[in-house]
This record gives C-alpha cells, structure tokens and sequence, in this order.
C-alpha cells in the first residue's frame, strides 16, 4: 500500500488540525489488516524500537534473544564489551541459531548442521565447506543489525539506511538526563493479551478524561482534571499528574505513607517526587515515571485487534536489595489500572466494527490522544509535515489546586520543556475562564 493511500487527504485535514475541531482517526484504521502491515513494514522496520533492557546481557559473553516484527534477533554483550545485534538466523539453511531467551556463551552452535559462531557473530566453523568454490567465512558472519542504548533500553533498527536513535528521541535524551533509569532492575514482569488494536491502547494511555469513572482508586491519588503535557521536539508524547497532598506513589493501600520504605529513584527533583509523569517513546513504548519506580509498557502489534503488553516493574538495585522490600503495593495498583484499561480499550474495539461508527470529537482533556494521533497521522501522510502536537492553553486554578499549576520549569532544574511552556489541564472545576486561543506550537520532523 502507498504511503499516501492510509488516509484521504480529507481524513487528514480533519485530523491534523487543532483539536478543538479535530476529528478522531477513522474507524478503518483500527481494524484493516493493510493499514496494519502497513504500521508494521513503516514503524518497526524503520523506527528505532526497544527490543530489551542493557541488563539483560550485562557482561561479555551473555545474550538474549528477542523479536521484532517477527525477526528473530540476538543480542550479545561482545568480548570488547560492546552491545550488539543480530539477526538469530544460520547463515547455511536459516535456523534460529540461539533457543534460549538469555544465556551465557563463548560461541554459538546451529543446532542443525553446527556452524558456529563467535560472540561478535563472526562465522569461525563449518564444517565440509573446504571445497567449495568463492566461499569465504568472512562472508559469511550472522548478519547484523543496528542498536544503540538509552537509558537502560536497548534499541534495534532495522533499517540500515535510519538515522541514529538520537535523532528520533530528540529532546526526551535531554528530557531525562537527571535519571539513571539504567540502574533500574526488574522486580515484576506482567504480559496481557488484549484483544484491541495497539493506537487504542497508546490512545487510552495518553488521558485521564476516563479516569473518574473506570479508575476511582487512582483518581483518588492524582485527580483526572490536575496536570499538563510536555511540549515534544521528537518522536514522543508526555504528560503529568500532580499527586495530592500526603501520597508519595501509585499504589494499592492508597499511596499514602512511605512508599512501604521506598526511597525515591536517583536524580528525581522535589516536584518530580510530586508528580508521576507518563511518556510515549514512540513507536510502542510507555514509561511511567514515578518518584520510586519506573513502569514500562512494551506493546507487540499482533494483528489489528491484537495487542501483547508486556509490563515492566523497574526499581533500582539498592531499593531491590533493601530486606523489607515489597513492591506488591505498586504491582497491585496498576494492575487493577491496566485491567480496567484494558477492558474498556476491548470494548472500543469490538464497539468501533461497526461502520455506524463514525470518528468522533476530541475533549479538552484529550489533548494528547490528539497529539498521537496527530503523530499517527503525519506518517501516514507520508509528506513530511509535522503537526503541531501540543496545544498550549492556560486556566486559572483554584488556590488548592495552585502547586498543580506551577509551571514544572520552576524546579526542574534546567530540565523543563524544551522551550519552558507547558500546557496545564487542571482545574476544568475551578471555572477558568479560557483567555486566548492556545498557542499552537511546533515540533520537528520525528524522522
Ligand atoms: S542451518 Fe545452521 S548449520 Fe545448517
Ligand atoms: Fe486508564
């Protein structure tokens, strides 16, 4: 499918434009099995994705394997140190050389014929190939693929032409430089199967309009109406909630307290300690940011009404290794969030079949399921236009309600928005009266 056959020109007009006369992406693109390839070929082959964390391979020698678009891959943490990537796939009659998820090794051995292998995919064995002719182990290594880190994240390209990862992470490298979040270590891993496409679950992740309603628990520790998006200059989205007075976290017993003893993570400024901050690394990745630990959703398109969430509880070693630790509070929290989600993203999709169903409008709390869509949108069209993904709009606050409003540049320590505006949501109950138009503000090419 062309690139500029996903929407008409129509779709996209009505789309990419402010959303307060925006228009929701239509109904076919959560449900074609084209559009769905086409997502797949365009963002997880040429878009930087995260296929792992930099701890899973922490010394030379160890590996693991993951996959990407269902390319089968390996990760090895080389003599030298470096982090590299491969296709898992025998250069003699193609099996997936490596079968375990992680490991340790000296070399690989295809299980099949046993070409083996070095730890920086150099073909060194095979046997019976003596009399072959123009043949040369040289040219036949494991091919390779490109990875760059972040953070702890180990990202692959598939493309060999893409620009480096900085290029598409923009200003989220700068974002969160006062962070370590490579220190951070699994305590919990959870994987959902949700029969929803995975721009409904991104969608979902991106406001708190639902949360009253489906989530009262969490709306008790960040009101839905109290927080602000981040003005992105690169391949992101990302936003804030500001917890109330006496919680210290997201979790079940009600967040209030000590976070069970938890300290907060390193780098994490006093109003990060107040916030918990959520960010979409695009293409598939959400981080929730909170003042203990860091919760990632990894999403696995498959299929369009199929959407695998593996999600990440991360805290850091030290915290790991206390002797009271317990992070059953957090994980119980959020997984009864996820499974509200969840359910509701199962519902649209069954709901959104039917072609009664026509894209609806956005609400003024939805400003950034506008901003990803606005994302979605300007790839499929294909034209290099970058929609302005953040409108800027400002209302008074109640006085309760005036921390929340606090610009976060105040103490972010250099570390706000890339150009100190940010958009404040708060206080739809405090009857601001909306002043000017928002400031429309602009993005670069996330490509
Ligand atoms: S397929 Fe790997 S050695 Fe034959
Ligand atoms: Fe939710």
């Amino acid at each position: 499918m062309a690139e500029r056959t996903i929407l008409t020109a129509d779709e996209l007009a009505s789309v990419r434009q402010p959303y307060r006369a925006a228009r929701l992406l239509p109904r076919r693109v959560y449900h074609d099995p084209a559009i769905h390839d086409w997502e797949r070929e365009q963002f997880l082959r040429r878009d930087w994705v995260i296929v792992g964390r930099e701890a899973e391979a922490p010394q030379p020698g160890t590996y693991f394997t993951a996959e990407l678009d269902d390319e089968p891959l390996l990760i090895i943490h080389g003599r030298d140190g470096e982090l590299r990537a491969f296709y898992n796939v025998c250069r003699h009659r193609g099996t997936a050389v490596v079968e375990e998820p992680c490991g340790k090794a000296v070399r690989f051995q295809c299980p099949y014929h046993a070409w083996i292998y070095d730890l920086e995919g150099r073909l060194v064995r095979a046997k019976h190939t003596d009399d072959l002719e123009d043949f040369s182990f040289d040219d036949f290594g494991l091919n390779s693929v490109r990875l760059e880190t972040w953070q702890g994240f180990v990202f692959v390209n598939l493309d060999p032409a893409a620009a480096p990862l900085a290029a598409q992470l923009g200003d989220l490298v700068e974002r969160f430089e006062r962070f370590d979040f490579a220190a951070l270590r699994p305590a919990r891993r959870i994987t959902y199967d949700v029969a929803a496409n995975w721009k409904f679950v991104a969608e979902n992740y991106s406001e708190c309009y639902h949360c009253p309603g489906l989530h009262p628990h969490l709306n008790k520790l960040t009101p839905y109406d109290v927080g602000g998006e981040y003005e992105p200059n690169g391949a992101w989205q990302g936003g804030w909630m500001e917890l109330i007075a006496g919680a210290e976290t997201m979790a079940l017993d009600g967040g209030m307290g000590s976070r069970c003893g938890r300290p907060a993570m390193s780098g994490m400024t006093a109003q990060d300690e107040r916030r918990i901050d959520y960010y979409i690394v695009w293409p598939t990745t959400l981080l929730s940011i909170h003042p203990d630990y860091l919760l990632v959703h990894y999403l696995t398109l498959d299929g369009p009404s199929r959407t695998q969430i593996v999600c990440d509880f991360l805290f850091p070693e030290s915290t790991i290794a206390m002797p009271d630790f317990d992070p059953s509070d957090a994980i119980a929290f959020w997984d009864l969030t996820n499974s509200q989600d969840w359910h509701v993203c199962e519902l649209q999709q069954r709901g959104t079949r039917s072609r009664s169903w026509v894209s609806g409008r956005y609400s003024s709390l939805e400003e950034s399921v506008h901003a990803f869509d606005q994302m979605v949108a300007d790839r499929y069209a294909g034209d290099g236009v970058v929609s302005p993904r953040t409108t800027h709009q400002r209302k008074d606050v109640s006085p309760d309600r005036a921390t929340a409003a606090a610009p976060p540049e105040a103490s972010r320590n250099g570390h706000g928005t890339s150009n100190g505006r940010v958009a404040v949501r708060a206080a739809a109950r405090a009857k601001a009266t909306v002043g000017a138009q928002p400031t429309v503000g602009t993005a670069e090419d996330p490509e």
